[in-house]
């Protein structure tokens, strides 16, 4: 199949992007894998007419924005993230009224239609460094709260306004979990995604997006365990990349919309020409603004 995956591939003048939570045997044939900024990053980049997602549908969605006159497809279309519908457009709208001052920031797990409404993207790991350079002192910060307030205990000078959303996966674990963890393993260092409650992250000696995960495991020389507070796709790239290196997981960290994609799946998807992503024009062309000035303010 993996033979298979690659003629079609190259018949189609296809690119395959990959998220690390993902299955493993995706992230394998994919030609790139990352965290979301890094995905965001890359599809800017790209000569090929078609781009391949393996992800959720906000992402796929993001790489059309990006890209409009490219072919862009899902590996599963229904694949989708529950918290990018956990704000609505009149939300915004009521906060737009309230507040003079006040940038809407939003994580880029979120639907097209809520980019088209907001100031700026952000992903996990860039949203500290993005939000206190911008001018507005009130933030209303979309749709992720446990993202939202990790952001605010950084930027002290700005009045972050937290909506309710949350990622089901991450918001969950309770540190009483961790705890227990801490205590089998006492020696290892703990790594969390800030997309975690509050109470859990508190009890981590790193928290990062999944890339910044993994870097941060490279930093250490000594230590040989970790505990890490992410999606349990993480562990494919870990595994290959620290060998050597012991890795625990909390039970259940998985996000079954992430693990929709699959090989078969991935092999219709190119041999069938389905799964294409649209946009509305319109939704499209704002939602390229936020989208743009992230990736402009995401690497100063
Ligand atoms: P990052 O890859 O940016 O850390 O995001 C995690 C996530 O939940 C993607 O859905
Ligand atoms: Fe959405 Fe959470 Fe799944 Fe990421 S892990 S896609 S934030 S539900």
């Amino acid at each position: 199949m993996r033979d298979r995956i690659k003629e079609l591939k190259q018949n189609e003048d296809a690119i395959i992007l990959a998220h690390y939570y993902v299955d493993g045997e995706i992230q394998k044939i994919a030609d790139y894998v990352g965290d979301s900024f890094y995905l965001a990053q890359v599809a800017k980049k790209l000569n090929n007419r078609t781009i391949v997602i393996a992800g959720v549908y906000f992402m796929g969605e993001s790489v059309k924005i990006l890209n409009p006159d490219k072919t862009v497809r899902m590996v599963d279309i229904k694949a989708d993230c529950p918290m990018a519908h956990m704000v609505t457009v009149e939300k915004i709208k009521e906060m737009r009224e309230k507040y003079e001052d006040l940038a809407v920031v939003c994580y880029i797990n979120s639907t097209a239609e809520i980019k088209s409404h907001c100031d700026i993207c952000v992903t996990s790991s860039n949203a500290v460094n993005i939000v206190s350079q911008l001018k507005e002192k009130n933030i209303f910060f979309v749709p992720d709260q446990n993202l939202g307030a990790y952001v605010a205990r950084f930027v002290k000078e700005k009045n972050i306004i937290l909506n309710d959303g949350y990622c089901p996966v991450h918001n969950k674990i309770r540190a009483n979990e961790l705890e227990d963890l801490k205590i089998k393993y006492k020696k290892a260092k703990v790594l969390c995604h800030p997309e975690c409650r509050e109470e859990v992250l508190a009890l981590s000696d790193y928290i990062g997006s999944t890339k910044g995960i993994i870097q941060e495991v490279g930093k250490y020389k000594d230590e040989n365990e970790f505990i890490i507070v992410t999606e349990e796709g993480i562990s494919s790239e870990l595994f290959s990349k620290y060998p050597t290196k012991k890795f625990y997981y909390l039970n259940d960290f998985v996000c079954d919309d992430m693990k929709m994609p699959t090989l078969e799946k991935l092999e219709s998807t190119l041999k069938n020409k389905e799964n294409e992503i649209f946009v509305d024009e319109d939704i499209a062309k704002k939602a390229l603004v936020a989208l743009d000035r992230m990736l402009e303010l995401g690497v100063k």
